[in-house]
């Protein structure tokens, strides 16, 4: 049972490998930093006293070339925290470029997990761009705030191609990078918050968004577990294996250790690091230099980068004649690197970091947490660290004879040094873990949560699509309007019905017409809003719209060529500019003139062009895509939401009702019904009632029961069990 008193944050994370235990970094792209940071953060977030259940959600990847636990629905990681594996598209496993098709029918996937729970979160949280959209279409469905995390962003990535001469259809055909970058203002514009892991991040990256905010953006340095990393203790332990695999190479193996530790990639410039270190004679008196780059077997099989910067280290070496005193272990596991930060910090000596660009430094607080000084690159992720830890000094990565003096300086001078080793190891605990973290991120959450809930002060504060079982759509003009007595006493009784019944209207009319007729007869906003007959979906009352709609009914439109196609018949009059929308196109009609409905269809089709023809009133005209209608447009909502159709009360007047009124729903004609529907009559499931308008639509819930025990007139036996029954 989940404790209702605390938050509920679900983090959102879809693309790789994720699962809480040998998480296989670097197995692909997409499994790393990200994975990891997900991870911890949903097993720290579940620390914070505020909250009480975490789910973090991924994609359920059902692949022989995967482990099957990425197959496992759910996975727990800690109690109240578990690992939620949603589908989306296919089964097998996708680099992350694959899955923008996607991604709409994963957000949908999750409602569903969502109302089979019965418990929407209190903030949806989606991390990189793809998740970014996933959350944003989640919040928006079920009225929850969101957050967001780039970790890095494709505007920036877009820039940095396009510099190392990337031509943009190559990189659009690769990366779908505009898709990208349009989840991305989705997922900026939506977010409560959105949090970077440093300062430079929100200047460099997220400025360059249209929707930044800075105002909503917060920094928190992820935290680090930095549990494996602990300074050398005093006994005089027997020294770890790795030992000598680092003191072989040196001369005089008690001089103070500058430590390196980095895959062995141009970027990291190991290079300037060995010249500064060889062109510094004192330095090379007073110090050793130790180089960690990966492990190695055969240099000359390996890839061309790896192999460029390990000929290079070996190179140097010799040219500078540094033997006796730089060691470039050959191989090490992953145990091993806590015991180098340790047997350099045992020998007073330094970390250092002189890579080209660092955002974040990982390795930096690694080594602070082993009592090890540190020695850094210029940039955003050192210059926190040092601001908040300070244990070291920075450098200017491009600059050798600088670097020589800095890193001499840092090794010279033992009272510095204990100073920085001591405040290093305090600062990276306090500013870099995960309990930090989560303290500040409960924080940022507990303001957006509760703006959220202030702002639903006249609504349920969630959707209660999320809670219902049964949901009534209904016309609006001349079933829900048109007895403004029947319609307050209908409206009373959908309020007292409560969190079980979710309530939607079906018009002709667009959004905006909705939104005046609404207003005129002070209608609050429903749930769900089919407007331009089934050709556009809302979410009250927001009006989030059901963009996956849109798009599924897009499907053979061709409203320029329909038009002129309809100009030649005769009878019918374009309404005016503010009737017509996106998907719809409508006409009035004379019914003395204009041809039967029948060779209306059949001159679209031999123009062949594809239409829905909706006839309503003998007065109005509609033409509509294919896919759309309001019967269609209510079969997907429930099934989005997971409502079977016969807990669907729909109610009508005329034709444009016709497709909403048959099938499985159960039917409500009003007294007041147009002829046309008079076909109808006969279908157990429509009924036709005498009260007129909204005295209609209260008659047919009484006819079905619908807000007790709900009575299907050709079904004894319910057929399934309600949600939330
Ligand atoms: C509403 C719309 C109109 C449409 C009619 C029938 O009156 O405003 O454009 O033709 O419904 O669906
Ligand atoms: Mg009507």
């Amino acid at each position: 049972m989940v404790d209702q008193d605390g938050r509920y944050i679900m983090l959102i994370s879809v693309h790789g490998l994720i699962r809480g235990r040998d998480m296989e970094l670097g197995r692909d792209v997409d499994t790393g930093g990200q994975t990891t940071y997900v991870v911890e953060l949903a097993r720290a977030l579940i620390q914070h006293p505020a909250v009480s259940q975490v789910d973090l959600v991924t994609r359920l990847v059902v692949d022989p070339r995967v482990d099957a636990g990425y197959a496992e629905p759910v996975e727990e990681l800690a109690p109240g925290a578990r690992i939620v594996r949603i589908r989306c598209g296919p089964d097998r496993y996708l680099p992350k470029e694959s899955l923008w098709p996607h991604l709409d029918s994963f957000a949908d996937n999750l409602v569903l997990y969502i109302r089979s729970k019965g418990r929407a979160p209190d903030l949806v949280h989606g991390h990189y761009a793809d998740a970014g959209y996933v959350a944003s279409c989640v919040s928006g469905l079920l009225r929850v705030p969101m957050a967001f995390t780039g970790h890095s962003l494709g505007r920036v990535k877009r820039e940095r191609l396009l510099a190392q001469g990337s031509k943009p259809e190559a990189i659009e055909r690769r990366y779908h990078i505009s898709q990208r970058i349009e989840a991305e203002e989705t997922a900026l514009d939506n977010a409560a918050f959105v949090i970077a892991s440093t300062h430079q991040e929100v200047e460099d990256q997220y400025s360059s968004y249209d929707n930044h905010q800075p105002r909503r953006m917060i920094v928190i340095p992820p935290g680090v577990d930095l549990s494996r990393f602990t300074p050398p203790s005093r006994s005089s332990k027997p020294r770890p294996p790795i030992y000598h695999e680092v003191t072989r190479f040196l001369a005089d193996r008690s001089k103070p250790m500058i430590l390196a530790i980095s895959r062995p990639d141009a970027r990291k410039n190991i290079a300037t690091l060995i010249r500064a270190f060889g062109e510094n004679e004192d330095l090379r008196e007073l110090a050793n230099l130790v180089i960690v780059a990966g492990t190695r077997d055969d240099i000359c099989k390996m890839d061309k980068g790896a192999r460029e910067v390990l000929s290079e280290i070996l190179y140097l070496v010799d040219a500078y004649d540094l033997y006796g005193s730089v060691a470039y272990p050959k191989r090490h596991a992953p145990d091993d690197v806590p015991e180098f930060y340790r047997i350099a910090a045992d020998t007073k000596g330094v970390f250092v970091n002189p890579a080209l660009t660092e955002p974040f430094g990982l390795t930096l607080l690694e080594a602070a947490a082993s009592g090890l000084p540190i020695v850094a690159t210029e940039d955003g992720g050192p210059r926190e660290i040092v601001a908040h830890c300070k244990n070291g000094l920075l450098v200017d990565p491009l600059n050798v004879k600088a670097m020589g003096e800095v890193l001499l300086q840092a090794v010279g001078d033992r009272q510095q040094w204990k100073k920085w080793s001591r405040s290093g190891l305090r600062g990276a605990h306090k500013h870099f873990s995960w309990t930090a973290h989560a303290d500040k991120y409960m924080r940022a959450a507990r303001t957006a949560i509760t703006y959220s809930e202030t702002q639903h002060v006249f609504y349920s504060v969630k959707s209660r699509l999320i809670t219902a079982d049964r949901l009534i759509v209904t016309d609006v003009d001349n079933t829900l309007t048109g007895d403004a007595e029947g319609l307050q006493r209908l409206l009373e009784l959908l309020r007292e019905a409560g969190e079980r019944v979710a309530v939607g209207i079906a018009t002709g009319r667009n959004l905006k017409l909705t939104r005046d007729v609404l207003e005129h007869w002070d209608i609050p906003t429903p749930q769900l809003l089919i407007t331009s007959v089934g050709s556009a979906i809302h979410y009250g009352p927001h009006l989030v719209e059901d963009r996956g709609w849109d798009r599924h009914i897009n499907y053979r439109w061709r409203p320029e060529a329909l038009s002129a196609a309809m100009t030649e018949l005769p009878g019918l009059k374009l309404q005016d500019a503010e009737q017509q929308s996106r998907h719809k196109i409508s006409y009035d009609v004379d019914p003395e003139a204009a041809p039967s409905l029948r060779e209306i269809r059949r001159h679209l089709r031999r123009s062949r062009l594809q239409a829905k023809v909706i006839y309503s009133h003998r007065a109005y005209l509609d033409l509509l895509p294919i896919r759309a209608s309001k019967g269609r447009a209510l079969r997907h909502i429930a099934d989005k939401w997971g409502i079977p159709l016969d807990c669907c009360l729909v109610a009508g007047d005329s034709g444009n009702d016709e497709e909403m009124l048959t099938g499985n729903t159960l039917g409500v004609v009003v007294g007041n019904y147009d002829p046309d529907l008079e076909k109808l009559r006969g279908n157990p499931r429509i009924y036709f009632a005498q009260g007129h308008h909204a005295w209609g639509i209260i008659e047919g819930i009484g006819q079905y029961n619908f807000l007790g025990q709900i009575r299907i007139p050709d079904q004894k036996v319910p057929a399934y069990e309600t949600v939330a029954g």
